[in-house]
């Protein structure tokens, strides 16, 4: 990968983390559900295999899943599957309250930081499940679930994939569920509305209390994914960082707001036309910024790495602080490989601007930190190798293909 000008327009697919917890919602009904726009990407591939071991049967062609059920069903979630993608978790709340039981092993470590799963556990229990862990797997039963009061805040916030758990289960309890201090990120407003499709009672989704009125049974259903938020930002952080004029397309920018208010910052002109279009004409100088990613509708920290990349190259010192995942600066030293300057104490990382990077051998840690360093590697001086970028295909769709359309020099070799 080298120094590149990037040029054109770049189509944003279906977003992955609204997704996976909506195919685990078609857990809910044995009837047939379909999901358009939804992307192909490893992660998906990965559920689309959980789902096939809990019984499913599924079809994914040009973007759209079908999904039916077989006769024969388990309740089992292999580790072999889960430790793969923590977001396979988020099968037990639908299981447990389709199947009354639920054994899904514990995802476990992961690059980014610790992850708990507590705060699931924890609203499941109030719902009436008994959950055991048992041999790292999270065991858990309950003939019938029963509405109740949840506070699902924990010490980081709120929690995307608890609040999915939850809400999924809840939409079968007996009675009424208040879920408080609910994640109100777009991914849970759209697993709302594909639950509401599905006839679940629904209210408040993308606030921070939601109301479940249970009902007996859910129906299959036909829903359209959500515009994906972080493939948009990575795009716009490459704009900013390549000083390249870009053409969004298919991005909702009401999702986007606090990732808008920051490129503007730092020396962006942005121009939304319509719900569906954003384009990004950065200034000849980046600004340097300060970040604190939050749950939304604060920044992302899915695009905390991507934005360090540019602000390596802005004209000053930035300072961000990650505020989710205290731990998630993997991408740091091998930013500072390429000749940045970011020191990075606890949550936070300083970073001094710099006039240029330069090309470098790197290694990619995750899905995030992957997309940065492709970032960095297309506004830095002479030729960078980014080992294991196989973490990017979780996340990002035909990304080289994409690049390669807005003039990027890239190409993937077999490592
Ligand atoms: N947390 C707890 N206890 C819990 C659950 C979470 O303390 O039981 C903490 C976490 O450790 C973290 C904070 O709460 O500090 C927020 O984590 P959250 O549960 O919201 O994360 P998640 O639901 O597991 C989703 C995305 C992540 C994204 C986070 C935060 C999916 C499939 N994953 O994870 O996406 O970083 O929300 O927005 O939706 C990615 O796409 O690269 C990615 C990692």
């Amino acid at each position: 990968m080298g120094k590149s000008q990037l040029k054109g327009t770049v189509k944003i697919g279906g977003s992955k983390n609204a997704s996976l917890p909506i195919m685990a919602a078609s857990l809910l009904t044995d009837s047939e559900c379909r999901i358009h726009k939804v992307p192909d990407l490893k992660d998906i591939r990965t559920m689309i295999g959980i789902l096939e071991c809990l019984g499913k049967t599924i079809v994914f062609d040009n973007g759209t899943l079908i999904i039916n059920s077989k006769k024969n069903k388990s309740f089992v979630a292999p580790y072999r599957l889960v430790r793969t993608m923590r977001a396979s978790f988020c099968c037990l709340g639908p299981l447990l309250a389709k199947r009354t039981k639920a054994k899904v092993a514990l995802p476990g470590g992961c690059v980014i930081g610790p992850r708990p799963v507590d705060l699931h556990i924890k609203g499941l229990r109030q719902l009436g499940a008994q959950i055991s862990i048992e041999k790292g797997y999270c065991l858990a039963q309950a003939k019938r679930l029963e509405g109740a009061n949840i506070y699902l805040g924990g010490v980081f916030g709120s929690s995307v994939l608890a609040t999915a758990n939850v809400l999924m289960a809840a939409t079968l309890a007996e009675a009424e569920t208040l879920i408080e201090h609910a994640a109100c990120e777009p991914e849970i407003e759209s697993l709302a509305n594909f639950l509401k499709k599905m006839g679940a009672q629904i209210k408040g989704e993308g606030t921070p209390t939601l109301k479940i009125k249970g009902v007996k049974s859910l129906s299959g259903c036909e829903f359209e994914v959500i515009p994906d938020r972080i493939e948009a930002g990575t795009f716009i952080a490459a704009s900013l960082a390549t000083k390249s004029s870009l053409n969004l397309q298919g991005a909702d920018a009401s999702h986007l707001r606090s990732v808008i208010d920051t490129a503007k910052r730092i020396g962006a002109d942005i121009n939304i036309d319509g719900n569906s279009s954003i384009s990004v004409k950065p200034a000849k100088r980046l600004n340097p910024v300060n970040i604190t990613t939050l749950p939304y509708p604060g920044f992302p920290t899915d695009l905390q790495a991507q934005f360090m990349a540019c602000l390596c190259l802005a004209d000053g010192i930035s300072l961000i602080t990650e505020k989710i995942y205290p731990d998630r600066f993997m991408h740091v030293a091998e930013l500072n490989r390429m000749g940045a300057s970011v020191q990075r104490n606890g949550p936070y990382a300083i970073i001094e601007g710099k006039h240029e990077l330069f090309g470098a051998e790197v290694m990619a840690s995750d899905l995030r930190a992957s997309a940065a360093l492709v970032i960095a590697a297309l506004s830095a001086k002479g030729r960078t190798q980014v080992a294991r970028v196989y973490h990017i295909d979780r996340g990002y769709e035909k990304i080289e293909d994409k690049l390669k359309k807005l003039g990027a020099k890239i190409e993937r070799r077999k490592q």
